[in-house]
């Protein structure tokens, strides 16, 4: 099959995630391929982004969670880091008008601060600008990692309890996600990393417990709306149990990839 008609036909619209997660790997080695500077790749990763964006509104799905930059690239040479940083700034500033005709609504996820001025403002701009969006929910992991996520919900919540704030018996894992920079999100439901790597590389440690997870080889920059529906498709197959038994959950019927 190589026409999406096709992919879209099979995709049942009732069982489709609610939060999808996607590490995008692979722009460095797209543009190695070609001969091109690897900021020529995070480049054609932002038409993948764009991408990806449509195509979860399309699909009804209600988050889409994207690993921009994590705390680990801030190691990668400053020009390169500049480099990605212009571009995050530039496309966002660029996208705005389509986002909010989209109803898209932005929500930035990490370590804003350590945003280098220029591209934080346009960020933070962009996510009060959508902050009255219904539709999808485009989380932007930057400068993340989920490591420094959780020690942070630790040290809000120690303080709390420092000022009495809470009783450490009051501690449940709903209080404990509520700390967390993804507060009233759901779980992603499904996790996609490109690039051909099978590894969680520091991202949503915590919220991807129950996710089914999705490996594709595809580099991010050739993730198409094919890909993304290949891995619906294969996430609508797959019987999400949330450790019962399938007796249980088919008589439950509560195996509704979705739920
Ligand atoms: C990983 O590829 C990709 C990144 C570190 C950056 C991803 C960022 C974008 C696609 C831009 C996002 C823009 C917006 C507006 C969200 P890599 O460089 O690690 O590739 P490699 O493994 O082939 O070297």
């Amino acid at each position: 099959m190589d026409n999406l008609q096709e992919y879209l036909d099979r995709l049942d619209m009732t069982r489709m995630p609610r939060h999808v997660a996607i590490i995008m790997d692979g722009n460095g080695r797209w543009a190695k391929q070609r001969g091109r500077d690897r900021s020529e790749g995070h480049a054609e990763g932002v038409t993948s982004v764009h991408r990806a964006v449509e195509f979860s509104s399309d699909m009804g799905i209600g988050y889409l969670t994207l690993y921009a930059f994590s705390t680990e690239n801030w190691n990668r040479p400053q020009t390169e880091v500049d480099a990605l940083m212009h571009l995050i700034g530039w496309a966002i500033e660029r996208e705005l008008p389509e986002l909010l005709e989209n109803n898209v609504r932005i929500r930035l996820i990490g370590d804003i601060d350590r945003i280098p001025e220029e591209a934080r403002r346009k960020l933070l701009n962009s996510q009060s600008a959508t902050a009255h969006c219904t539709g999808l929910t485009l989380g932007m992991c930057l400068s993340y990692s989920s490591r420094w996520e959780i020690t942070e919900a630790a040290r809000i919540l120690a303080r709390k309890v420092k000022e009495c704030d809470i009783d450490p018996e009051n501690i449940t894992e709903s209080v404990f996600a509520d700390h967390l920079n993804t507060a009233g999100m759901p779980d992603p439901d499904l996790l996609i990393r490109t690039g051909g790597e099978e590894r969680i590389s520091n991202f949503l440690l915590w919220q991807i417990a129950y996710s089914e997870l999705y490996f594709t080889d595809v580099l991010w920059p050739e993730f198409d709306k094919i890909e993304y529906a290949k891995a619906l498709l294969d996430f609508q197959k797959r019987e999400r149990r949330f450790g019962k038994t399938s007796e249980q959950v088919a008589k439950a019927d509560d195996s509704k990839v979705g739920n």
